[in-house]
């Protein structure tokens, strides 16, 4: 059999499964159950968060025999087909390879007929951005008069070269950039059901990698598995750090420490390591930017909460650390860090201005310290 990569292998089929995106999810939900639904959607948001994905829940959600009901069964036919991608009522077209006027056109005179077998046609369309102009004026016309069988489903990540004629005609629902934690917690879920073990680090580390995006987790999850764990062994921090070319959370921590107590020399050494390791400097220095303000969040706020991406143990470290700190010293250092960044990534001596942040952040310490 061949490999499915696993954000194929683990698309969410129910609104259930899809995490993060519960503002859509209920409103849609809702909207069913009071026989509310609009005749046109637009999914946006970045890349990888749930919008083809919550497409097609939609659709089956719609025309499933039980429903349209927010939890569809999943057995029947209208539902396995949607599924497998092969509902003749459920047209998904790429608006990416689909901008031809002469395509909508010949689309467009089909919907007034009814649906074949299911209750309603539905037709989604993903990257909906890169259509024409005479092909969204194509489309606009049955968006003012939808015949009542028809529901379009847009989606696209750049919403803003969706013409206003035609947003203003939709029922819009922006998706969230998902949490470090849920993801995390989806990456969970998914290497218990494929019975492969991982530390919390790795996980970690791939969550915040992820940037918000649930696909690119996955992603990043099959190029660390594939580098680890092929031989059954436990994915690890380290590991995973290695592969991803970040560094270890652990070494960012001792970084961060080493900042709080001024120690220039650990820092420079650290640094040094990293450069030599071949991690990329740029990236460290960002990392070490967001667990500077993440110090400084620890430090002002005692139920930080949400404020802080991190997983529980990775909270109580911050704070550990924090505590040997006072908040004006942090706030100092990460602003004194803020600005040596901008040096890092514009510079072409990344090491160097690195060099330099360290002397700026023993500076900030020092002084608030005498
Ligand atoms: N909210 C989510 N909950 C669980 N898994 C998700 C979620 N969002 C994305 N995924 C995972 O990422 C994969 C890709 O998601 P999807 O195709 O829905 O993204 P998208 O928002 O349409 O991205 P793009 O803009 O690149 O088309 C899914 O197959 C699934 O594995
Ligand atoms: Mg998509
Ligand atoms: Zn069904």
């Amino acid at each position: 059999m061949s490999y499915v990569v696993l954000a194929r292998k683990w698309r969410p089929q129910s609104f259930e499964d899809l995490v993060g995106q519960e503002h859509v999810s209920t409103t849609i939900a809702n909207a069913i159950l009071r026989d509310r639904v609009a005749h046109a959607f637009l999914f946006t948001g970045v890349r990888g968060v749930g919008k083809t994905t919550s497409a097609r829940i939609l659709a089956k959600a719609l025309n499933c025999v039980k429903g349209p009901t927010p939890t569809p069964c999943q057995t029947c036919a209208a539902c396995t087909e949607i599924t497998s991608g092969s509902a003749v009522d459920v047209q998904e077209i790429d608006a990416a390879s689909y901008t031809g006027v002469d395509d909508v056109r010949k689309l467009q005179e089909t919907l007034p007929y009814r649906p074949q077998r299911d209750r309603f046609k539905i037709l989604i369309v993903d990257e909906v951005h890169m259509l024409s102009p005479n092909a969204w004026n194509a489309f606009l016309k049955t968006l003012e008069e939808p015949p009542p069988h028809v529901k379009f489903i847009f989606a696209t990540t750049e919403v803003h070269k969706v013409p206003v004629t035609i947003l203003s005609r939709c029922q819009r629902y922006d998706f969230k950039l998902i949490s470090a934690q849920t993801i995390a917690a989806r990456l969970k879920f998914v290497l218990g059901e494929e019975n492969i073990a991982a530390d919390d680090g790795a996980i970690g580390t791939i969550s915040r990698e992820a940037a918000g995006s649930m696909r690119d987790a996955m992603s990043l999850l099959d190029q660390v598995i594939a580098w680890v764990g092929t031989t059954g062994d436990k994915i690890t921090a380290e590991g995973t750090a290695k592969v991803l070319g970040v560094a270890d959370r652990s070494v960012l921590h001792r970084l961060a420490a080493a900042l709080i107590d001024a120690d220039a020399s650990a820092c420079v050494k650290i640094v040094g390591e990293l450069s030599q390791e071949g991690y990329d400097i740029p990236h460290v220095a960002k990392n070490i930017l967001i667990q500077l303000r993440d110090l400084a969040v620890a430090k002002v706020c005692d139920t930080p909460g949400s404020l802080l991406d991190l997983a529980q143990e990775e909270i109580a470290d911050v704070k550990a650390l924090a505590s040997r700190a006072d908040a004006d010293d942090l706030v100092r250092l990460h602003q004194g860090f803020s600005k040596a960044f901008d040096d890092i990534v514009r510079g072409s001596t990344a090491r160097v201005a690195g060099d330099d942040a360290d002397s700026i952040g023993a500076e900030a310490a020092d002084g608030a310290g005498g």
